[in-house]
């Protein structure tokens, strides 16, 4: 058996990593557990994944498994959101500390508020928020299906929470309906500025840019493409440039290497904090710590009763839509 004092992932050589994955795979197999993964976790997690996808493929997974164990490699919002899907079902975090700081950005009592001043709106909670926003919510969206999801709402006007650049970019294309909009943002996407893409572009002329819609608004008006992560890997490794500017979480880059390496898949990559996007609480998942977390069945996910009751109307809510 592989000891923990493997602690550290900088310090595994390729051998390794091969040891521990087949351990992390065994354990998954002997405790009926599920590994899912976001796509900008660390590509040797994302290896060991049963299932690996955007927000939204994630909860429709979650919400499907026959698992005992559900092990979710990605940020606190998407174990929560596991949890609240399968309140039945042992939800295992392997760094409690990987939280979303934009689901941070707004907290229950604040959209109560803007419920009380907005009345006649409904409120759209991004899954990218706390058990606790979702709970007090109407619908949540990714950033799959936010458009979708927003025309078919009965409501003409909106609240929308928390990333101002998915918000703009719903209210731009859904113009028949009113926006309140929380001024919540991503750092790593929204950071990303305008100059340092401009820059890209210059050196590779022939490239398309396919962008997140968590990206600046003015980054969103220079790209080829605006998707969620899936819709951009799908986008980049069919369209007919053989280059392609990713403007989203350096992770994604593993699984378009996978799925095309005949295409050059160009990530802003630059050691200025504002030339890369670069998310370091996805990355605070290691593959040690699955190991620790799976073995011995700790950093459960503990949600209180009427939060998941609550919380998982919206989430059904979008499902449904969507
Ligand atoms: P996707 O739903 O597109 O995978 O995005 C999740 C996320 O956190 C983006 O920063
Ligand atoms: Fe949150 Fe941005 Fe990281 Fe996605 S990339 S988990 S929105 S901080």
């Amino acid at each position: 058996m592989i000891t923990f004092e493997l602690a550290k992932e900088e310090s595994l050589n390729n051998k390794q990593i091969k040891e521990l994955q087949e351990e992390i795979r065994a354990l998954a197999k002997q405790k009926n557990a599920v590994i899912l993964s976001h796509y900008y976790q660390r590509p040797e997690v994302q290896d060991i994944a049963d299932f690996v996808g955007d927000s939204l493929e994630l909860s429709r997974k979650a919400s499907q498994t026959d698992a005992d164990i559900i092990l979710f490699c990605g940020v606190r919002f998407m174990c929560e959101t596991a949890k609240i899907l399968n309140p039945t079902k042992k939800v295992l975090h392997p760094n409690p500390e990987s939280g979303c700081p934009m689901a941070d950005m707004i907290t229950a009592k604040q959209v109560l508020k803007l419920k009380e001043e907005h009345p006649d709106a409904e409120v759209v909670a991004y899954v990218n928020t706390t058990a606790e926003v979702k709970a007090v919510s109407d619908v949540c969206v990714t950033s799959a299906n936010a458009v979708k999801v927003v025309k078919k709402l009965e409501s003409k006007k909106i609240i929308f929470i928390p990333d101002q650049a998915l918000g703009n970019w719903v209210k731009k294309h859904v113009p028949e309906k009113e926006f309140v909009i929380w001024q919540g943002f991503c750092p790593p996407h929204f950071e990303f500025t305008a100059r340092e893409l401009q820059k890209l572009k210059e050196k590779y002329p022939d490239a398309k840019v396919a962008v997140h819609p968590e990206c600046h608004p003015k980054i969103i008006e220079m790209a080829d493409f605006v998707g969620s992560t899936s819709q951009i890997i799908n986008y980049a490794t069919t369209c007919d440039a053989d280059r392609v500017i990713v403007i989203t979480e350096v992770g994604l880059k593993h699984t378009l290497m996978k799925k095309n390496p005949n295409k050059e898949y160009i990530f802003p990559e630059s050691m200025n904090y504002c030339g890369t996007v670069y998310c370091c609480t996805m990355k605070a998942i290691t593959l040690p710590l699955v190991y620790k977390t799976l073995r011995e069945e700790i950093n459960e996910v503990i949600l209180p009763e009427d939060i998941i009751e609550k919380a998982r109307r919206p989430l059904e809510r979008m499902l449904e839509l969507s």
